[in-house]
């Protein structure tokens, strides 16, 4: 793993071409050191404020742009939550424009995820396994599954004097190759996988609210679980720790890279799901990987586009 630097200067002069598409999908980080995604001081001191005022947030607080709405901050005055709403959805504008000024390849092609705020000192968190942050894994959504599509996060902090510690390693292929068999990959094409697939098939038909995973998204789940409960992969000496400092802005494909954060409480996040064929190298991502290690295609669409190749 890589830290890649940009600065402002690469940013303004429009110079960046394909250079951070490139290091983020070979799971590097990208690091802008002097960029301030916040331009009033009066949006960080509400949102750091409002861990004190709030005993009830939930895991993050999410917001979901598609239906400008914030959930998981419960016990705020109106005027606390519509002010949320309005700090959070500008953060979000902000952090999309920035990523596609640093991703240039990327722009108009991705799926506009959440956007988060995480209060809580992540240090000490006392979360079941699954959830658990500060145990290395690679990131898969249980309600949003990307059918094949990568997860590019951009995050802040607006912590103003501690840095935010995570763990990483990676890149996604060695980990395929070392875990991905174990952790399940050919058992995802046919048995139980299939049964679920058609049964969710048939609940969505009938109107529920069930996720449509892809075989993909299934062992890509399932990936998620089994790293955070690998003693081997927990411990692995290939693992570095990386500081991420006040203010600063990062990104990755938290499904590329694996990662765990150790400590650090104010980061903010927005999220983006990247089509495989947007990619400057659809041959590495994860989708591709697993693909060639499983010799079968992971999601319907790369099936049909293989039988019309
Ligand atoms: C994660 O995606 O596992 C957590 C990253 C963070 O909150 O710093
Ligand atoms: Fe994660």
């Amino acid at each position: 793993m890589e830290v890649v630097r940009i600065s402002q200067e690469q940013i303004d002069t429009g110079s960046i071409g394909s250079l951070a598409c490139e290091a983020l999908e070979a799971g590097n980080i990208v690091v802008l050191p002097d960029h301030a995604l916040f331009d009033q001081q009066a949006d960080i001191d509400f949102l750091l404020g409002l861990k004190q005022n709030a005993s009830s947030l939930h895991k993050n607080v999410a917001y979901k742009p598609a239906a400008h709405k914030v959930t998981g901050a419960t016990t705020h005055s109106p005027g606390d939550a519509e002010r949320l709403l309005d700090v959070m959805s500008r953060f979000s504008k902000r952090a999309l424009s920035l990523l596609a000024l640093v991703c240039p390849p990327y722009a108009q092609k991705w799926k506009t995820d959440y956007a988060s705020y995480r209060p809580f000192e992540e240090h000490g968190r006392d979360l079941p396994l699954k959830q658990r942050n500060d145990l290395m894994h690679v990131d898969a959504f249980p309600s949003r599954p990307t059918h094949g599509g990568g997860i590019l996060r951009l995050f802040t902090q607006i912590n103003p004097s501690k840095d935010r510690v995570w763990r990483v390693s990676g890149p996604f292929e060695s980990l395929a190759d070392k875990y991905a068999m174990n952790a399940g990959l050919r058992d995802v094409k046919g048995g139980s996988a299939a049964l679920k697939r058609a049964a969710a098939k048939v609940g969505r038909a009938v109107g529920l609210k069930v996720p449509d995973r892809t075989a993909y998204d299934q062992f890509m789940l399932g990936f998620h679980d089994y790293l955070k409960g690998n003693e081997e992969f927990q411990h692995t000496r290939e693992a570095r720790e990386y500081n991420f400092h006040p203010n600063q802005v990062w990104m990755c494909y938290t499904d590329v890279l694996a990662h765990s954060v150790l400590s650090g409480q104010y980061a903010l996040e927005q999220t983006v799901i990247i089509p495989p064929e947007a990619k400057v190298r659809p041959e590495i991502a994860p989708v591709s990987v697993l693909e060639r290690m499983a010799g079968f295609p992971l999601t319907p669409a790369r099936k049909r586009q293989l039988q019309s190749a």
